[in-house]
Order: structure tokens, then C-alpha cells, then sequence
């Protein structure tokens, strides 16, 4: 006998399901995330599969030579765009794209709809969040108004399969966003994870055999993750992530997740009045106002993928009032600095004691690589000394716990890129291979943090 419609409880923030409500999620520990959902939908497609399961077909099994090529892709039309996604959209591949509200998704997704229309291709943009009006609002202020977008505000999943069914397929589908999407099959509110993911199917499913690429807007929850479905993450092919500190004007574009190429370059943006301006030079926006020299200024020479970034790193060392002094880190890892900091104190002999310290990355730029200890303690040793860094100069190097200095990957395109932006000396790992033949900047090599301590603020 077939089970009655059962009801379960999923939770929100991993999908787990649980026969009966509970406050925390057994699986993931979050509390509050699950909500009461019908069985009938079940997980992936089998409320619609189970209706007219029969028996199976012999599927062809085939070998790993074939005769399919390599996927041919489309340019967007936006440089830093085509970077992220590792040289354009691959047709019939499905992308994710996250990003806190009001970061500049919606105008992106306007900006390469209008680019690739008019380019002649066929863009179709479905708003589930903003009336027709004010997407049109938006195109006239971008002065994109002209581009021949077909756009849709809707949020019903049938109504839009059924739209794509009817036409020829579009080459790129925008759907804004995933969260407000609902499938009428599915007993849940738009935005829960099973509406989420069923979704997310359907239109994955007809965009792979349509060949049309599909661009979904996810939303991110508080902690910076894609809002309840991970599931989606594992359903698309590429991840991207669309981040910046709202304070600033810069944005970033990062891939996550890639099947189809690298995940380790960004695409650099500034919002500007006319919407986002592509920024194909990052180091003279990350370098912040380089007038003042001020003690605690140090300039990384960092690499972004295969992309040298020149960026600002600022230290503050100043006398506490507090008991336990402040550590406090915006662009960089906490832990980080204080490992750092133990290590001048271990190794180089000086003392942070009683200090409240601050670091800070300009630009609203996050930095990742261990390359950046070297200029982090430099800025951090500026500070606490108070003797400015030569404006002209650039650090990078990996600082391991016993203090010395490690060799870095890149540093000859570090090099390269440092002169080319003005700098004329370079603070650099004494071990490795600089590949800097033809530079003219000064190279100064140390091979442990003592010697950062002892010479660097004086050498000029
Ligand atoms: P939006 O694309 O709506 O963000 P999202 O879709 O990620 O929620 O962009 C929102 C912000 O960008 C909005 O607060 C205003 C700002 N903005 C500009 O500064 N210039 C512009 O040209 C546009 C279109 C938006
Ligand atoms: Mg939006």
C-alpha cells in the first residue's frame, strides 16, 4: 500500500531531514532551521518520478574517447567576467551566483544581459524580486535601455519553463533570484530548500538539454553562505561569489567552484553611478592614498590566480587602556596576526606588551596567501617604531615560526608588477629564484625577521 503524504521537518541550512521538529538540526547544529515541509516532493525530483516510475531502459554504456569536443564558449563582453569564468560561458553549463543583498548582482546580470544582446545573442532575464518597472528604471540609468533583453518578472517555475519551452532557445538565462522561485508541485514557501532545489533542477534539466546557460542569483545568509542549499552549490557548475565591503566602492568577483577552469582568479569591479565599471588594473586601486607617509603603511606585492595585486596593508600599534590589549584584523586572518605577532616578540625581540593592535587591508580587499606576512610585519614594525616605510617600496614573503623567511611562488610577475606601478625597491625572501633579470628595482633579500627589525625602517 502506497504511504499516505507524510510530513517532515528539513532543515534550512543543510537539507537534513528529521521525522519530527526539533530546535537544533542533529545533522549541522543550527538552531531554528527546520521547517515542516511535505514528504510528497521528497528529495531530488522523486515526488515527480515516483508518479510515473515504470520499469528502467537499457542505457548505452560509452567509453572516455568520444568524439565530443571541448565545449566552445561565448565571451560576455565584460574582460573581468570571462577571467573569473576561465574565458567565457560554456553553453548549457549552469552558473550560481551569490552575493549579499544590495553588493550589485541584479546590475551585473543587466550589464552582461545587455552586453550580450546586443552582442546578438539571446538573453532572457527573469525577475522574481523587482517589478518590470524598475528593472527598466535601472536600464535607463545604466544606458542600457536600448539592448534587446527579453525580460520577464515572474516566479513561477511552470510559468517560465513553459515560456523557454515555447520559443527557441535563448543562449543565456538569467533567473534573479533561485530564493523567490516556486514550484507548484512542492508544499513549501519559496525560498525553503526543497522549493530551492526542485527548482534549481527543473531549470538546470532544460537548460542542459535546451543547451541555453543558465544564470542563477542565490541569496547569501548572515554568515556569508549561499542561503540554505549547499545542495544548489553541488547541482551547478560553477560557483561565484560577488563580495565587497559596502563602505567601499570596490567589488569582487570569485569563483568557487569550476568545472570548466580555474577558481583562483577574480574579476575586479567598482560600482560607479552608471553601474559597474570594470576595473582591469587592481593595484592602483588598493593601494589607498599613498600621499601621507605615515608610519605603518606597507605595500604587498601579492597575486590573485595568475593576477599580481599591489595592495596597502596598515598597522596601528598603540598604548591600551585595557587590561587585555585589542587584536583587531579587517581584510586579513586573525590568527594570523597573532602568530605574527608572537613571533616578532619570540624571535625579533620586540615587544607588543600593553600594545592594542590594529591591521587593516585597503581597499576592502580579503587577502589569503602567507606571502603577505612579510609586509604585514614590516607595516606592524613601522608602527611600533614609528618610522615611516620608503613610499617606493614593496614586501612580500611567507614568515614561519621560527622567524625566518620563506620563498614565495611568483615573485619574478611581483617584481615585474611593482616596477611597472613606480616602486623602486622590493623586500624580498633571501631563498628562491627572483626570475628578475631586466628589473631595475632594488632588491633587498632577508632571510629572517630579525633582520626587518634591525635595518629595515632605516635603509633607504
Ligand atoms: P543591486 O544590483 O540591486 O544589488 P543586488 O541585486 O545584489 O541586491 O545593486 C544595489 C546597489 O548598487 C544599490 O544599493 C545601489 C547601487 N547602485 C549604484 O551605486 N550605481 C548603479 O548604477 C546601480 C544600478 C546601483
Ligand atoms: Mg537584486
Amino acid at each position: 500500500m502506497a504511504k499516505a503524504n507524510k510530513t517532515i521537518f528539513v532543515c534550512q541550512s543543510c537539507g537534513a531531514t528529521s521525522p519530527r521538529w526539533q530546535g537544533k538540526c542533529p545533522s549541522c547544529s543550527e538552531w531554528n532551521t527546520l521547517t515542516e515541509e511535505s514528504d510528497a516532493a521528497g528529495p531530488p525530483g522523486t515526488g515527480l518520478m515516483r508518479r510515473g516510475a515504470s520499469s528502467g531502459r537499457v542505457i548505452t554504456l560509452e567509453g572516455l574517447r568520444g568524439s565530443t569536443q571541448e565545449a566552445p564558449r561565448f565571451s560576455t563582453g565584460l574582460a573581468e567576467l570571462d577571467r573569473v569564468t576561465g574565458g567565457g560561458i560554456v553553453p548549457g553549463s549552469a552558473l550560481l551566483i551569490g552575493g549579499e543583498p544590495g553588493i550589485g548582482k541584479s546590475t551585473l546580470l543587466l550589464q552582461l544581459t545587455a552586453s550580450l544582446a546586443r552582442a546578438g545573442k539571446r538573453t532572457v532575464y527573469f525577475s522574481g524580486e523587482e517589478a518590470a518597472a524598475q528593472v527598466r528604471l535601472r536600464a535607463v540609468r545604466l544606458g542600457l535601455d536600448d539592448a534587446p533583453v527579453a525580460l520577464a518578472c515572474e516566479t513561477s517555475l511552470a510559468h517560465i519553463l513553459a515560456t523557454l519551452e515555447a520559443g527557441p532557445p535563448p543562449d543565456l538565462i538569467v533567473v534573479d533570484s533561485i530564493q523567490t522561485l516556486w514550484a507548484e508541485a512542492i508544499e513549501a514557501a519559496p525560498g525553503t530548500v526543497s522549493q530551492v532545489r526542485a527548482s534549481a533542477q527543473a531549470l538546470i534539466r532544460h537548460a542542459k538539454t535546451a543547451g541555453s546557460a543558465l544564470l542563477l542569483v542565490g541569496h547569501v545568509t548572515k554568515d556569508g553562505q549561499i542561503a540554505g542549499p549547499k545542495v544548489i552549490e553541488h547541482m551547478v557548475d560553477t560557483v561565484l561569489y560577488f563580495e565587497g565591503d559596502r563602505g567601499h566602492a570596490y567589488r569582487i568577483l570569485r569563483a568557487v567552484k569550476n568545472r570548466f577552469g580555474a577558481t583562483d582568479e577574480i574579476g575586479v569591479f567598482e560600482m560607479a553611478s552608471y553601474g559597474l565599471r570594470e576595473i582591469s588594473n587592481p593595484s592602483e586601486l588598493f593601494l589607498g592614498d599613498r600621499d601621507a607617509s605615515s608610519p605603518g603603511a606597507a605595500v604587498f606585492a601579492g597575486v590573485e590566480g595568475t593576477r599580481p595585486i599591489l595592495v596597502e596593508i596598515q598597522a596601528l600599534v598603540a598604548p591600551s587602556s585595557l587590561g587585555t590589549p585589542r587584536r583587531a584584523v579587517v581584510g586579513w586572518d586573525t590568527a594570523r596576526l597573532s602568530m605574527l605577532l608572537a613571533v616578532l616578540e619570540a624571535r625579533a625581540g620586540l615587544s607588543f606588551a600593553g600594545k592594542d593592535v590594529y591591521l587593516n587591508v585597503a581597499g576592502g580587499l580579503r587577502i589569503n596567501e602567507p606571502a603577505a606576512d612579510l609586509a604585514a610585519a614590516a607595516a606592524l614594525v613601522s608602527s611600533l617604531s614609528g618610522v615611516p616605510i620608503p613610499r617606493d617600496r614593496v614586501h612580500f614573503g611567507e614568515v614561519s615560526l621560527s622567524g625566518a623567511i620563506n620563498a614565495t611562488p611568483l615573485m619574478g610577475p611581483r617584481l615585474k608588477e611593482a616596477q611597472k606601478l613606480g616602486f623602486r625597491e622590493a623586500l624580498v625572501p633571501a631563498q628562491g629564484e627572483l626570475d628578475a633579470a631586466g628589473l631595475k628595482l632594488r632588491t633587498m633579500r632577508l632571510s629572517h625577521l630579525r633582520e626587518l627589525a634591525d635595518e629595515a625602517p632605516s635603509c633607504d
